[in-house]
């Protein structure tokens, strides 16, 4: 499998990426080396991972030989707060490798899931390290996507919104790791105008009857009316009441089970 990431990788990018046979997580090692120093555009890619995360502290689960697991380290070296589009801009990123290599576009549910035809294909953690000065000091952008699993593979608890890219279109995992590698660290996160339009035009959210589910709070029912430049959803819980949301999980009504 390196070997066939390396050969579909442009000659630069070679000597940036680490490949693991099994590792625990891809982003728990790129933390760790960014914290040593690694350099911007160190690229991380497992075959298989123990102890794959996901966000709001859930597991991701990796076997080997069906996904792309990767984890890209980055050096912005800016604040923050200019930062607040970074999860979409690889959201943008994935899509454009997956549409480059598989050769169809999938939508991204808020904020940062690639989905297909009802089925979560792919998701992102993206994680950060602040400098003493404030500043940041790396971020990790961690991705999996589902590329070979049947329906039967995945877990039951996630089984009926899981999907791969296999079970839409044929698949070449070393392909699109080299494509995705190329993607996120080729990202330009200055342009974040350009990169939000792209994102508002693969936004599934938008425009659906959504639901706020947040720990120790009932859900809130509304209207995904917009997407900020930060990424924020904006969501209209009463005529005229737009919230602005930037943390918690969105259900969309009629998708992933949710009625
Ligand atoms: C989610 O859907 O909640 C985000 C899943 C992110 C999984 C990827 S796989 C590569 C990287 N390593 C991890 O441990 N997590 C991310």
């Amino acid at each position: 499998m390196k070997e066939q990431i390396l050969k579909h990788l442009p000659a630069p990018l070679r000597d940036s990426v680490l490949y693991f046979d099994t590792v625990d997580s891809t982003n728990t090692q790129a933390k760790r080396l960014a914290a040593q120093g690694a350099p911007h555009g160190t690229v991380l890619i497992a075959d298989h991972q123990t102890g794959g995360r996901g966000r709001l502290g859930r597991t991701f689960l990796s076997p080997a030989g069906t996904g792309v697991y990767m984890s890209v380290i980055l050096r912005p070296g800016c604040l923050p707060s200019e930062l607040m589009h970074l999860t979409c801009a690889a959201a943008v990123a994935a899509c454009d490798a997956v549409e480059r290599t598989v050769g169809f576009r999938p939508g991204i549910k808020w904020t940062n899931d690639l989905v297909h035809n009802g089925k979560k294909l792919a998701g992102i953690l993206t994680e950060l390290g602040v400098s003493p000065k404030g500043t940041v000091d790396w971020a990790v952008i961690g991705i999996g996507i589902n590329c070979l699993q049947r329906q039967d593979d995945f877990d039951p608890a996630i089984r009926s919104f899981a999907g791969s890219l296999a079970m839409f279109a044929p698949c070449d995992r070393a392909k699109l790791a080299a494509a995705l590698a190329e993607a996120l660290t080729g990202m330009d996160l200055a342009a974040r105008a350009e990169i939000m339009t792209i994102y508002r035009r693969s936004c599934i959210t938008l425009g659906r009857e959504v639901s706020l589910l947040r720990a120790d709070e009932k859900p809130r029912h509304g209207r995904a009316v917009g997407i900020d430049e930060d990424g924020a959803l904006m969501v209209e819980f009463a005529p005229n009441v737009v919230e602005i949301i930037n943390s918690g999980e969105i259900s969309i009504r009629g998708m992933y089970g949710y009625t």
